[in-house]
């Protein structure tokens, strides 16, 4: 006999937010990949507490630009301007631009040297950039042709990111501090050594701190030099600089010169590599494209900067009590602005999980510090915004696109190394400041 019985009306289970374990933050899952908890912070807790690490997380685009933006309630340092602090005695780089606040010093700190990476300035700089993305593209191909011959490898390989990344932007900059080419190969170990100990902590940081005392000894004969005989280059431009006929102590010069070493070397190989692997394996389509039309690395590199940013968080501080999202941030409270997180906002972003260098959202082409644009679309945040912005962030493009087309053109035909790939991670658990792939074999001439 068939049941007369009907089903019980079922509703759908209301949907309750996971929470957030700040452990997380720590975890390899978001070393790995970031994204899932960066929509659940947007989604639920846009000014997250995170007790743990005792911080406030903010993650949506708006209040990451408005914070940005906002120089009274939301300062870079956490020491007052005037109070009787040793600036940088204790970090990786000594005393350095990133230890200030938003007075009046770090705009004169900052003015010394901006200019020169923007510009006329930077244009007239550009033969030596080729220069050196030459020397290293024929430096990998040499060894690459020399590892076939010698039967190591079937197919020429390269990895992108020992052999030319990690190569190219630090001696860029070490050229324009006007450092003695002999000793690039010294530059290169420095400035990740450098880079680890601000990010990393723990050993590295202790490493870090003894490649900033190495560096600083080696500095000291080029800076009586330079004060002695300026010559043009950016050692000579810091050391002569004067504030009120008072100039920056020796310290301080040296400070100023490991950090330039430092963001000019990182940050940049990280783009380049962060760009050839989404074309390599996220969007082997448009790379075709990119193939066929090398201007277009400039909208691979704008929407790297937006998919995938080199540098994920920027840290501030409350100068007074905040309210936000119904929160009360207390006063001088550690905000960690969320660049990686804001940046795929669905609010601002349509379909913001796919790479895709043609969206029609975003806007392509070079930023402005206002983060206003003319064409109404939203920029990426990944050189930060306002007073701080990113001082070679025209330097930066140039370099990145650049070097692309150069290596496209050594590399016509080039393929990825391995079939899998790890992807763009950061290299320690614990933390998710900067990130980028760890190696990047590319495959090319004949098989
Ligand atoms: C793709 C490459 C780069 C990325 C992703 C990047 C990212 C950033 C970000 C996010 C900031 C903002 C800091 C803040 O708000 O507190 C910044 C500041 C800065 N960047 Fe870059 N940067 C890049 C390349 C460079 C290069 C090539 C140089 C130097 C030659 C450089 C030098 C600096 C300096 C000196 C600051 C501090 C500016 C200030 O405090 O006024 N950066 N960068």
């Amino acid at each position: 006999m068939a049941s007369t019985m009907t089903r019980p009306e079922t509703k759908p289970a209301p949907v309750v937010p996971r929470g957030v374990d700040p452990r997380e933050f720590d975890g390899d899952e978001f070393r790995q990949d970031p994204f899932p908890l960066y929509k659940r912070l947007r989604d639920y807790y846009p000014a997250y507490h995170d007790l743990f690490h005792n911080r406030w997380v903010i993650s949506r685009y708006e209040d990451v630009v408005a914070i940005f933006q906002d120089n009274e309630r939301f300062d870079r340092a956490v020491y007052k301007p005037d109070g009787p602090y040793q600036f940088g005695t204790e970090s990786v780089f000594g005393p350095n631009i990133l230890e200030y606040g938003n007075g009046p010093r770090h705009r004169w700190i900052r003015n010394v040297v901006a200019d020169q990476f923007v510009g006329n300035r930077l244009q007239a700089f550009l033969p030596v950039i080729e220069r050196v993305a030459a020397e290293q593209i024929e430096r990998f191909s040499r060894q690459s042709a020399q590892d076939v011959d010698a039967g190591l490898t079937a197919v020429k390989t390269i990895n992108l990111v020992t052999q030319f990344s990690n190569q190219y932007p630090v001696r860029v900059i070490s050229n324009m501090l006007g450092l003695p080419r002999s000793d690039e190969e010294q530059f290169v170990d420095w400035y990740q050594a450098l880079i680890a100990g601000l990010g990393f902590g723990g050993e590295f940081f202790l490493r870090g701190m003894q490649a900033r005392n190495d560096m600083f000894e080696y500095l000291d004969p080029l800076i009586r030099e330079r004060a002695a005989s300026p010559k043009e280059d950016l050692i000579s431009r810091i050391v002569g600089a004067e504030l009120d006929g008072e100039r920056m102590n020796v310290d301080q010069v040296k400070g100023f010169i490991c950090l330039l070493l430092a963001a000019g070397g990182d940050t940049t190989d990280k783009a380049i590599s962060n760009m050839w692997y989404h074309m390599l394996y996220t969007r082997p389509d448009q790379f075709e494209d990119v193939k066929r039309d090398p201007d277009l690395w400039d909208r691979v590199f704008t929407e790297m900067m937006r998919f995938d940013p080199v540098v994920h968080t920027q840290g501030r501080h409350t100068t007074c009590e905040v309210e936000l999202h119904g929160k009360v941030i207390p006063e001088r409270a550690s905000i960690i602005l969320s660049l990686g997180a804001g940046n795929r906002d669905e609010r601002v972003f349509k379909d913001p999980d796919t790479f895709d260098i043609y969206r029609d959202d975003l806007h392509f082409g070079r930023e402005l510090r206002s983060g206003r644009y003319a064409d109404g679309k939203a920029g990426h945040l990944g050189f930060g915004m306002g007073q701080h912005f990113c001082m070679g962030y025209q330097m930066a493009r140039q370099e990145a696109v650049l070097a692309c087309k150069m290596l496209m053109a050594a590399m016509p035909d080039s393929r990825p190394g391995f079939a899998t790939h790890e992807g763009v991670t950061s290299p320690v658990t614990g933390s998710g400041g900067f990130r980028s792939p760890r190696e990047l074999f590319v495959e090319f001439g004949p098989r």
